[in-house]
């Protein structure tokens, strides 16, 4: 992600896709198992935090509805890559010195690694969340995805000549994708106390929409668009491959439906696809501002692309500046054609016990 403050700037919608599926752990709270004489303490997990702004908000959620049923004291991790900007998620736990999270005997930690490994020892959760994060790879399959910049291909409203992404291509980041899941229910079935709880949200797609249409066709437009006029080289855009996979809930919950270690090891207790509000089409709607929702769409955009992007730049041009050129052109194509950009954010999830 964009650091120094910029991803928390921009993702009111992802705080959208997550608001939707709190309260399902928020009421699973009351089933917790805490009652246990011997236990000492209560452990939570939030994997993929980024800068921390939704993290902690979301955290916070989670710690007033535990206070209600427990005075433990509370292990709050947060966990990201190794190369988050975890000095900015800090800031954010103790803006102006003040604890962020509230209450007290809380204890909040960062923690760098993979989400689809083990981040915690054995038994030591009661809740673990995800949001927005595991549909990227862990890593890029070795495959090459010519003519896109997505495994999932153009969405249906963004036809362009040769641009396309055959089955056969996208198997591959399929398979990585459906591979990643598998261990990341693993480790979790590991690090949750029996009776824990797990909430896993993602962007995903449903039948109608993918949330990666629009999203990634400006951004391959774009590139393209300086191809064509020959600020970058054709070899950048054959290289260029986003490596994130958009699953619909069947694939969200194959793992624990085809696995019979992961079968033993949870509950699905809800599982549901929806189509979450996405702030900057609502402000659109309300004020008709195309300029203002063009800023904001490609900000919220910026904010999670522009790492990979930077990576695949040559090095002899100016970064910066190169960076700035594609995503202003961004701004401009949304703001001249937003029906070609149309953007639904489809967000999956299931809650699931640990049984
Ligand atoms: C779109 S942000 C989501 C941040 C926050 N959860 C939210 O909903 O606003 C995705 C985050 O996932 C992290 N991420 C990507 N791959 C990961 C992995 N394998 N393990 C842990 N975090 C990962 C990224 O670094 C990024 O901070």
């Amino acid at each position: 992600m964009k650091g120094g403050g910029y991803y928390d700037a921009h993702s009111k919608e992802q705080r959208s896709a997550l608001e939707a599926f709190l309260p399902w752990i928020e009421e699973a709270i009351a089933d917790l198992p805490i009652l246990s004489d011997s236990q000492e303490s209560l452990g939570i997990l939030d994997i993929g935090s980024s800068e921390g702004g939704n993290a902690i908000y979301a955290m916070n959620r989670l710690i007033s509805g535990l206070r209600c049923i427990s005075s433990l004291p509370i292990g709050v991790f947060f966990n990201d890559l190794p190369t988050n900007d975890f000095n900015h998620l800090f800031k954010n736990l103790y803006p102006d010195g003040e604890a962020a999270l509230s209450g007290t005997n809380i204890f909040p930690s960062a923690i760098g690694g993979t989400a689809y490994g083990r981040i915690v020892p054995p038994q030591s959760l009661h809740i673990a969340t995800t949001f927005n994060t595991i549909g990227w790879l862990e890593k890029k399959p070795d495959a090459r995805l010519p003519n896109y910049i997505l495994p999932m291909g153009p969405g249906p409203l963004a036809p362009r000549e040769s641009i396309s992404v055959s089955e056969t291509e996208r198997a591959p980041f399929r398979i990585q994708a459906a591979d990643d899941l598998h261990r990341f229910y693993t480790a979790r079935a590991d690090e949750l106390v029996n009776g824990g709880k797990l909430l896993v949200q993602v962007f995903g797609r449903d039948e109608r929409f993918s949330t990666s249409d629009g999203l990634y066709d400006v951004l391959s437009d774009s590139v393209l668009n300086c191809v064509e006029e020959g600020t970058l080289p054709l070899e950048v855009y054959e290289k260029l491959v986003f490596p994130i996979y958009f699953r619909n809930l069947e694939e969200l919950l194959a793992p624990i439906a085809t696995d019979a270690q992961l079968a033993k090891s949870f509950r699905i207790d809800k599982a549901e696809t929806c189509e979450v509000s996405v702030p900057f089409n609502v402000a659109l709607s309300d004020n008709g501002d195309i300029a203002a929702w063009s800023r904001s769409y490609t900000g919220f955009l910026r904010a999670f692309t522009e790492a990979i992007l930077a990576s695949a730049l040559p090095g002899d041009l100016p970064l910066g500046d190169t960076l700035d050129k594609i995503y202003h052109q961004v701004e401009h194509r949304l703001a001249a054609d937003p029906a070609r950009y149309e953007f639904h954010y489809i967000s999956i999830a299931a809650l699931l016990t640990r049984v």
